[in-house]
């Protein structure tokens, strides 16, 4: 009886105890959760985690539509503590990413991301470090031959290799996936690391691998829940452990880079992005302040690295399933190739003007491929109005790119991949909606870099290659939702021109 006694009282106790912190909680969440006078209208959200599981983590950029709709071009929604507004419409993104650019500019500080990169690296940062490393990157990348011949030679050498180790699939059914990742990473990895990797070398294998799990692990539910409530998660296994893993082992990677780089540095003769950033950091010494440091280092080529392979590869992935699927498009691209270089001549940058069709099709590829649909997202980092309304600094600010790229009075087949899009008289014609590299100060860093591959690694394999869906097998436009939306894994001919 005694016992039982205690166990009843034991229990009564503990759910008071967890009752008063629920009540507690909620209340606290609920004077934090009042929005700021003529804040922008949406949804009403629960208590604590918001607006949160609106998010459909399996194609968030689809799932909020009946709310636009509802409330407009300024939308907010909230996620945990995180309060976050939509902004639709080329010209309110226009006002808020380049007329009202420096209020914009931050990105928002997320514990997910906190907890790995702190406030290192480029892709993240915000503030004096943001500056100070952006623009040593941008110099730095320009140092070793971004706009210059030595590194269009360098991609035209690369995808020369790429068109060699698809020659060996024999026109049979292949998963090209790792192979183009392997071959785009290798030109960021020439600029950071000074090497590139053999297509079978294994642990580089590996590391893709890792990237490309990284990619999809980081959007996934659980690692967002460690978004809203990261102290709880602190102490959950689950995939957000997996994830820091994943990043601690590609840290790892470069770490050990920067080692060997030390071993036979020599200041007068930078080679690559680790070499001349040692010299940055040599130079700012003893200088407290300076944000060149080696952690600094890490996680900067660590973002060059993401960034620079993960987004180009994924184009080029539904570059050749969308030329497989439109046979009739691939045929035009081929007869340009045919007029303007032949077989022998090596496609380079000297040739685009003259290859309207060619470069209106790898644009139309990035307008459907869509692949950062709601850009990456930014944070406001002065007080403004936009539109009417307040936003508070810090509230997180996602543009919608995707309702750029599909808007029906833009694009005269909005849902159907059409390279006349960007043709006018056969001639290429920019379009304004068009922003898969985004706009304003925080503009893709890598945009004349990656639009140099896509030109060069498109072109180079419909040179060389027709691709067409393997025999009674059907080729789909699945998606996977992660960091970029990319093709799901899919199998493709490749058979030989000559
Ligand atoms: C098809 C290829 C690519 C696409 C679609 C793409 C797209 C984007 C977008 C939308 C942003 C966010 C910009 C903003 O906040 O306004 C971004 C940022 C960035 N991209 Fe790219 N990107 C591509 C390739 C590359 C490459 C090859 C590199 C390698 C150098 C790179 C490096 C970066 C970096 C470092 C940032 C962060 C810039 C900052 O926060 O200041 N990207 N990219
Ligand atoms: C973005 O725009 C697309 C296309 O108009 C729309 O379907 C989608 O719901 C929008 N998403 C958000 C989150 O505003």
């Amino acid at each position: 009886m005694d016992s039982l006694a205690a166990a009843l009282w034991a229990g009564l106790h503990l759910r008071t105890v967890l009752l008063g912190a629920a009540v507690f909680l909620l209340l606290a969440n609920f004077l934090k959760r009042r929005h700021p006078k003529n804040y922008p209208p949406g949804p009403p959200g629960l208590p604590f985690f918001g607006n949160f599981f609106l998010l459909d983590f399996e194609q968030s950029h689809l799932a909020i539509q009946p709310y636009v709709k509802k409330y407009g071009n300024l939308l907010s929604l909230d996620f945990g503590q995180m309060r976050s507004v939509i902004i639709s419409g080329l010209a309110l993104i226009k006002e808020a990413l380049v007329n009202q650019d420096q209020n914009f500019v931050d990105r928002p500080v997320m514990p997910l991301r906190g907890h790995f990169f702190k406030t290192n690296g480029l892709v993240m940062s915000n503030g004096q470090v943001w500056k100070e490393q952006r623009r040593f990157a941008l110099m730095t990348l320009r140092n070793f031959g971004l706009g210059k011949k030595t590194l269009e030679e360098r991609i035209q050498e690369e995808a020369h290799y790429l068109v060699q180790e698809i020659e060996k699939e024999e026109a049979q059914p292949f998963d090209p996936h790792f192979k183009i990742n392997n071959a785009v990473s290798n030109i960021i990895c020439s600029v950071t690391f000074g090497e590139r990797f053999e297509y079978q070398d294994d642990q580089f294998q590996e590391l893709l691998r890792l990237l490309d799990d990284v990619t999809c692990l980081e959007t996934s539910l659980w690692c967002q829940l460690y978004n809203v409530i990261p102290r709880i998660m602190d102490f959950l296994p689950g995939p957000h452990k997996k994830l820091f893993k994943y990043w601690d082992k590609m840290k790892l990677f470069v770490a050990h880079m920067i080692e060997n780089h030390k071993k036979d540095w020599d200041p007068d003769k930078p080679r690559d992005f680790i070499d001349a950033y040692l010299k940055e950091m040599e130079k700012h010494g003893d200088d407290a302040t300076s944000s060149f440091n080696e952690e600094s280092l890490i996680f900067c080529t660590l973002d060059l690295f993401f960034a620079g392979t993960e987004t180009t590869s994924t184009t080029l992935r539904w570059a050749l399933l969308y030329m497989a699927l439109n046979p009739d498009i691939q045929e035009k691209v081929h007869a340009e190739i045919d007029r303007v270089l032949g077989q022998s001549q090596q496609p380079g940058m000297a040739f685009r003007d003259s290859m309207p069709y060619t470069y209106a099709a790898v644009h139309e590829v990035q307008r459907m491929g869509n692949i950062i649909p709601m850009n990456v997202p930014r944070a406001v980092s002065t007080p403004t109005t936009l539109a009417g309304y307040h936003l508070p600094k810090g509230t997180m600010i996602l543009t919608n790119l995707t309702a750029l790229h599909k808007d029906p009075k833009v694009w005269a087949t909005p849902d159907k991949f059409n390279p006349e899009h960007f043709l006018e008289n056969g001639q290429f014609k920019k379009k304004e909606s068009f922003l898969p590299f985004s706009i304003g100060k925080r503009v893709c860093l890598g945009e004349q870099l990656a639009r140099t591959e896509l030109f060069i690694f498109f072109t180079s394999l419909m040179q060389k290659f027709t691709f067409k869906p393997p025999d009674n097998e059907q080729l789909s436009l699945k998606f996977r939702m992660g960091l970029t939306i990319s093709p799901v894994t899919y199998r493709i001919c490749a058979v030989p021109r000559t």
